[in-house]
């Protein structure tokens, strides 16, 4: 079987690139390398550089290359960035989908699994947050992965595509090995930028928001190793493959975390004194968003193994302490 996942190089395509070459699978990467590490993909992989926004580029590499299935990453992902530059958001994530969806129709490649997200949500009215609790984003990047889980629907009913959107809560950790992991420029994330505080590359951390109606007033987030989310989408194209419908899925822990829990369990396993401050909250956060992943555990028979905050966050120490500085060298 020969899949191709675009954003290869990125923090959890490249971990989902080297979990389907582990077990077997050809794996194609297609990434423009904006946001991606060339280091990052498994050498393993037929790499091909540039954007799924790139009509001519993409059939070249579906001409090419005998595609069965697609794993589908390359997107922006940042609630932050999204509220400062929403047409960013939807051209890069909505028009790149679309162009990678006709390209799929055009070559009959029929399976796609693609990185829906928990901020389709929104300011959920329940906790935990089931695959039916309503999508109401309150930030475009949440927005532009709705439109997209739309768009796949539509899809599906007029050329039978079938899919698996995956809605990730929040991911974290790194290969157990500390070969590849999380390296955003700029970092926005809490868990890498609790760790850079940490290893001493920043001074302090900012913690967006202390007054907000959860346990200690801070964010609340349900937190998922990246391999386990990486082994979610193997389990997704061998559901597509059994030949069942079209659906989309939770991918968390039912454990929430907050922001200031996280300081701590980064303090725990670091053994380094992490100060903050309570600065001002980030427009289009939610308060809290916790999953509900009963759907995939019962129907696609996902098993996570990490399920304990400190040993996500230990991976996460091993990838820092070994590249203090990402994947630069
Ligand atoms: N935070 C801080 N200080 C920082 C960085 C983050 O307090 O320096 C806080 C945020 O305000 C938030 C929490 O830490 O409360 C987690 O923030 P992240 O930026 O790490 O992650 P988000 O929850 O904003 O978003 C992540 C992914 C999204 C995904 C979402 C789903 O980046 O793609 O999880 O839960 F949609």
């Amino acid at each position: 079987m020969t899949i191709l996942v675009t954003g290869g190089a990125g923090y959890i395509g490249s971990h989902t690139t080297d979990r389907l070459i582990e077990q077997g699978t050809d794996v194609i990467v297609v990434d423009n390398l904006l946001t991606g590490h060339r280091a990052a993909i498994n050498p393993k992989a037929r790499f091909y550089e540039g954007d799924v926004r790139d009509r001519d580029f993409l059939e070249g590499v579906f001409t090419k290359e005998k595609i069965d299935g697609v794993v589908h990453f390359a997107a922006n992902s940042l609630v932050g960035e999204s509220m400062k530059d929403p047409l960013k958001y939807f051209d890069n994530n909505d028009y790149g989908f679309i162009v990678l969806l006709e390209t799929m129709v055009k070559f009959d490649v029929k399976k796609l699994v693609f990185s829906s997200t928990a901020a389709t949500y929104g300011e959920a009215k329940e906790i935990p947050i089931t695959e039916t609790t309503p999508q109401v984003p309150t930030n475009p990047y949440g927005e532009s992965k709705l439109t997209m889980e739309k768009f796949a629907h539509w899809a599906d009913v007029a050329h039978d595509l079938k899919w698996v959107a995956l809605r990730y809560f929040n991911v974290a950790g790194a290969k157990s090995d500390g070969s590849i992991g999380e390296d955003h420029h700029p970092e926005t994330h809490l868990i890498p930028i609790v760790l850079q505080v940490a290893s001493g590359k920043r001074e302090k951390l900012q913690i967006f928001g202390g007054d907000y109606a959860t346990k200690d007033g801070t964010n609340v987030r349900d937190y998922v190793h990246v391999i386990d989310l990486a082994d979610a989408h193997i389990e997704a194209l061998n559901y597509l493959s059994e030949g069942n419908d079209s659906s989309a899925f939770n991918l968390g822990s039912a454990n929430g975390f907050s922001n200031l829990e996280i300081v701590e369990a980064a303090r725990k396993v670091t053994k380094q004194p992490i100060p903050y401050e309570i600065a001002d909250r980030r427009p289009g956060d939610p308060s809290t968003l916790v999953a509900s992943s009963e759907k995939a555990r019962e129907v696609l028979g996902w098993k996570p193994n990490y399920d304990d905050m400190e040993s996500i966050i230990a991976t996460a120490w091993t990838w820092t302490q070994q590249h203090p500085n990402g994947y630069e060298k």
